[in-house]
């Protein structure tokens, strides 16, 4: 038997929105499509562009597809939830405890819809999943090292970006913060942290650039319980070309589609895909 379509509406038509629009396969039927300019909406029937993203609720949706800014879920997740199951692709907005607690007690309690947040480049999701659901991951730590023009970062420098010359750490601490001073480009951390269910403030994250790198590297660390040689540890390593400059790594992308095919299934709940 076939199945019905899930209908997607996707909100953002940048790089990744535009991709998912343009990539997506028989199993999707686009329900919208919402841009801040909506001019640059290409090849999409007029009634399927949304000129106010407050007219989500005219239109019939079975998940909402956030690809656009943090801002999105800031305004919009709680009301997405209501009316369609909702995919953030900047969970980077859940660095802010109102709204991480706002959301997830809304998606607990709710009936009928759940929150799926996208791997994205977190490639190790499912290893992390695993320790936490064994009751096995006491400690993480997430680095991330990029060319210095493929950041956008409003934290505190010693040098500024463009000036920068050889590998520096230009940020230690919990993800967090770092999700506030980098919100476009730390997105994976965010994905690693809120799976992790050790809270965001106690994931460190490291944030390195480095002008001779011609991709996106990503460390992540996991501990189990014990000290020293007595504790279990994983160390895995992904490196992801990437053009100097570029935001997003091109697997990313593919990464995104195939976290839309997964986002389903659940009445409630917070669930990564
Ligand atoms: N989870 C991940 O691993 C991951 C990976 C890549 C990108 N992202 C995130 O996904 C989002 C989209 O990425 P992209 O590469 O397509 O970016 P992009 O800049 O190419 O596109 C973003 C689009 O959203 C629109 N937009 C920006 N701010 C907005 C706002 N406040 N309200 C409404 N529309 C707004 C822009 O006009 C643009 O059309 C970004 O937030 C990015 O940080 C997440």
């Amino acid at each position: 038997m076939e199945e019905t379509p899930r209908k997607v509406g996707i909100v953002g038509y940048g790089n990744l929105g535009k991709y998912l629009v343009e990539n997506m396969d028989d199993s999707f039927e686009l329900s919208f499509v919402y841009n801040r300019d909506t001019s640059k909406i290409k090849g999409v029937d007029g009634e399927k562009v949304l000129q106010n993203l407050d007219d989500f609720t005219n239109y019939d949706v079975d998940l909402i597809v956030e690809v656009a800014h943090p801002e999105i879920s800031k305004k919009y997740a709680t009301r997405f939830l209501q009316h369609a199951d909702y995919m953030p692709g900047s969970p980077t907005a859940f660095a802010d405890k109102e709204l991480e607690s706002k959301v997830l007690d809304f998606v607990e309690k709710d009936e009928s819809h759940a929150m799926y947040v996208p791997r994205g480049a977190m490639w190790y999701l499912d290893c992390i999943l695993q320790l936490v659901a064994n009751n096995k991951l006491k400690k993480m730590n997430v680095t991330m090292k990029k060319h210095p023009l493929s950041i956008h970062y409003y934290g505190p420098l010693e040098i500024p970006l463009a000036e920068i010359t050889k590998e520096t750490t230009i940020y230690s601490g919990s993800v967090r913060q770092v999700c506030s001073y980098a919100p476009n480009n730390v997105n994976t951390m965010a994905v690693a942290a809120l799976a992790s269910q050790l809270g965001m403030d106690n994931v460190t994250a490291q944030l390195v650039v480095d002008p001779q790198l011609e991709s996106h590297i990503i460390e992540v660390e996991l501990y189990g319980a014990g000290e020293g040689q007595d504790c279990y540890v994983e160390k895995a390593q992904r490196y992801n070309p990437a053009k100097k400059g570029a935001v997003t790594g091109s697997a990313t992308y593919l990464s995104f589609l195939n976290s839309m095919k997964r986002a389903h299934g659940h009445k409630n709940g917070l669930h990564f895909c």
